[in-house]
């Protein structure tokens, strides 16, 4: 399944080419990032988003400022010393995301192991963020195997925001089973809430589905009770910005609601999303910080005023999904089910494994119990 490419290195590698995703559906262009605060607006804006991508992001961001010192000639005491600003700046660009954290950690556990002058560590952080991109893109494809034991065809899949290919650096978490299920001739049809206000459900899901010949539907979010109560969808499929150690799910601000009705509908509710979104370091939801973003998104949107200057507006971008709503978690080690603190800590025990000896192999896919 051929999915849109979501960054990579500008020729050259000391900048980045992003797909600028608030231009979709309508525009496709790409934009150079090569400065910090390239990085960081883009992050910030949305150009780059999803919890994977923006790790991966964040990865390039810092490998290409490396590279860039190491052409002006600076001494790899003066690139450690920068490596330090550029990690604490890019690491707070989003709060929610723990794949951001998570990605700028690793790079600064390989600088700290590498050795050599300024253009030699440049050298390792640029390869260890190609990896971070590449275990994305096999992680997503993992998710994708172990989730697409739940289809067996025919199915209609809900969805909210946009946890696909334009999320991750391969064939996304949410959507990778759906794509997968394609891949193998199965027909799968996909809801996708609208996801208000940013719109990442109609701009994108239903975007990059559509461009890969799968059925899409898109509704607005508040018409998601009247699809359940009417025509209730199969299964639901969203991806995560954060897992806290006993299940509680970080999501797009809409995916707690989405998880009640699934509840009330007898509908299972699925999380799919990496090891690396699994924040054990939070032990439950109440432990993740929820990101606020600016009132005039509610306010505006893309267009004209749709609410008053004069009123407040309440804009979380994330809610919690409590662990006790959901089916089961995918991750590239495969189908997790409660107790969570438990089968969590094993998945992320094995990833870390693995990544330390990948001679261990991922798990194969599990069997598929609803
Ligand atoms: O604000 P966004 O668009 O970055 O929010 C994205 C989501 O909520 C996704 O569902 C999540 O990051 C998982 S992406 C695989």
């Amino acid at each position: 399944m051929s999915v849109p490419e979501t960054i990579r290195w500008a020729p050259g590698g000391r900048s980045a080419l992003i797909l600028d995703q608030t231009l979709l559906p309508g525009v496709h262009e790409e934009k150079e990032l090569s400065t910090l605060e390239d990085f960081i607006e883009a992050i910030r804006s949305l150009r780059v988003r999803g919890a994977p991508l923006i790790g991966i992001t964040a990865a390039i961001g810092l490998a290409a400022l490396a590279r860039q010192s190491a052409v002006e000639g600076v001494s790899a005491r003066e690139l450690r010393a920068r490596f330090a600003g550029w990690a604490e700046r890019l690491a707070a660009a989003r709060p929610t995301a723990v794949n951001l954290v998570w990605a700028v950690r690793r790079l600064r556990a390989c600088l700290d192991a590498a050795a050599g002058d300024a253009g030699e560590l440049a050298g390792a952080l640029a390869a260890e963020a190609d990896a971070i991109h590449e275990e994305d893109r096999r992680m997503c494809r993992a998710i994708g195997e172990h989730a697409a034991a739940l289809l067996a065809g025919g199915e209609a899949v809900i969805t909210h925001c946009n946890a696909g290919s334009l999320a991750t650096g391969g064939i996304g978490t949410a959507l990778a089973p759906v794509y997968v299920a394609a891949e193998a001739g199965r027909r799968v049809r996909v809801f996708a809430d609208e996801t208000r206000p940013l719109l990442q459900g109609s701009r994108l899901t239903a975007w990059e589905l559509s461009r890969a010949g799968i059925e899409v539907t898109v509704l607005a979010d508040n018409m998601a009770g009247s699809l359940f109560a009417t025509d209730p969808p199969d299964i639901a499929f969203v991806g995560s910005d954060r897992i806290a150690a006993n299940g509680d799910v970080a999501n797009k601000i809409g995916t707690y609601p989405l998880a009640v009705l699934a509840h009330r509908h007898g509908v299972p509710f699925y999380v799919l999303a990496p090891t690396s979104t699994v924040d054990l370091g939070s032990p439950t939801g109440g432990d993740i910080p929820i990101e606020h973003r600016d009132p005039d998104e509610v306010r505006r949107g893309f267009g004209p005023l749709l609410a008053p200057e004069a009123a407040d507006v309440y804009s979380p971008a994330f809610d919690i999904t409590p662990a006790e709503l959901v089916t089961g978690i995918v991750t590239e080690r495969g189908i997790h089910r409660p107790p969570y603190t438990e089968s969590l800590a094993a998945a992320v025990g094995a990833a870390e494994a693995e990544r330390r000896h990948p001679k261990i192999q991922a798990a194969p896919p599990a069997g598929g119990r609803r």
